[in-house]
């Protein structure tokens, strides 16, 4: 037989797959979300994220001495406001007596080398359930990016790291870096979810935050999937607003933008492995239809394959764990 092309010669032995594999996951690039409740000692087990929980601030803590020694150094902190919190203002978002600036100091304090990366959106905190303030059934924008920015400040005054718009209102990353440095913070950064779609894959994230609208759907804000020169725009317009890091958010049916905008994006590139990606993954393993830890690794790679620098995964420990060949 006359085969003079044999690619398989490249896949003959794990060492030589070694040689030539194309892509690297270290778990220096993930990113750990993690849901925070009020109280003390308190673990709540997220009913449709099966392995997660929401934690009191003490627990939390205690949980991130073991996640760092898996090497996890970076984390994305989700308080859950109660229900009787909520108000339409959103205020408690700007609360300093809040749950978000008594998490982020204890976990400063316990852990003062780790990454804190805290959400801005009024979601979790609005009566509404809606990321930006609501009049009439609409969503307004430019109302939404002053709080925004006031909450921008206020999180990094209770020392976070990172802060992170995911609320997909126009102008909202200059506008938080322009309070950020008026107001002394040249060194908070901004990771801008820059390409964040209307996706059907956020219902755990909802259901761990009690967040999901209580009327309409976040079409006006968030992206429609079927679009992605749009995701261009929307990135494009967020660096040259100041974003320190663009992310896509979902991630796994999105890997075509991740691999457009890392083509052209003069800053890292994240990828959000959401919620529901995570739950379906559980589902179909506990279901005996396919192995957990390698489609895990198989779902990391594919983002960097795609091109993602950062992942933000709630498999960060299993992806851990597995890479350094403990599991
Ligand atoms: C809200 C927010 C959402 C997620 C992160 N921040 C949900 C939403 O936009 O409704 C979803 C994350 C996930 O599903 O894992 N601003």
């Amino acid at each position: 037989m006359k085969q003079l092309q044999r690619p398989r010669r490249n896949r003959k032995n794990a060492g030589v797959r070694e040689l030539v594999a194309e892509t690297h996951l270290n778990t220096a690039q993930l990113i750990y979300p993690v849901f925070v409740c009020e109280g003390s000692n308190v673990e709540s087990p997220i009913k449709t994220l099966a392995g997660q929980s929401r934690w009191s601030p003490d627990l939390l803590s205690k949980q991130i001495a073991k996640w760092k020694k898996l090497g996890i150094s970076h984390y994305a902190l989700f308080p859950q406001v109660p229900e009787n919190k909520k108000t339409p203002d959103a205020r408690e978002a700007l609360n300093d007596n809040g749950l978000l600036p008594q998490v982020i100091k204890r976990l400063k304090d316990d852990h003062p080398e780790i990454n804190l990366f805290t959400d801005i959106a009024l979601d979790p905190y609005s009566s509404d359930g809606h990321d930006g303030l609501v009049k009439d059934g609409e969503i307004l924008n430019d109302e939404t990016v002053s709080v925004l920015a006031e909450m921008a400040v206020k999180q990094a005054e209770w020392g976070t790291d990172w802060v992170a718009p995911s609320d997909m209102m126009d102008g909202r990353v200059g506008a938080i870096r322009k309070a950020l440095d008026s107001a002394g913070y040249t060194k908070t950064s901004i990771l801008a979810y820059s390409a964040k779609y209307a996706s059907s894959f956020y219902g755990p994230f909802r259901d761990a935050l009690q967040s999901a609208p209580k009327a309409g759907d976040k079409k006006t804000y968030q992206m429609d999937p079927r679009n992605s020169r749009e995701a261009l725009r929307e990135v494009k317009l967020d660096i040259a607003e100041g974003a320190d890091m663009v992310m896509v958010k979902p991630g796994l049916p999105y890997l075509d933008i991740i691999a457009k905008i890392k083509s052209f994006s003069s800053v890292p590139v994240a990828a959000y492995n959401v919620s529901g990606e995570y739950a379906m993954i559980k589902a179909a393993s506990a279901a005996g239809a396919l192995n957990e830890d390698r489609a895990i690794l198989e779902t990391a790679y594919a983002f960097r394959r795609a091109g993602a620098d950062v992942i933000l995964t709630y498999f960060a420990p299993d992806i851990a764990r597995l890479l350094s060949g403990e599991l």
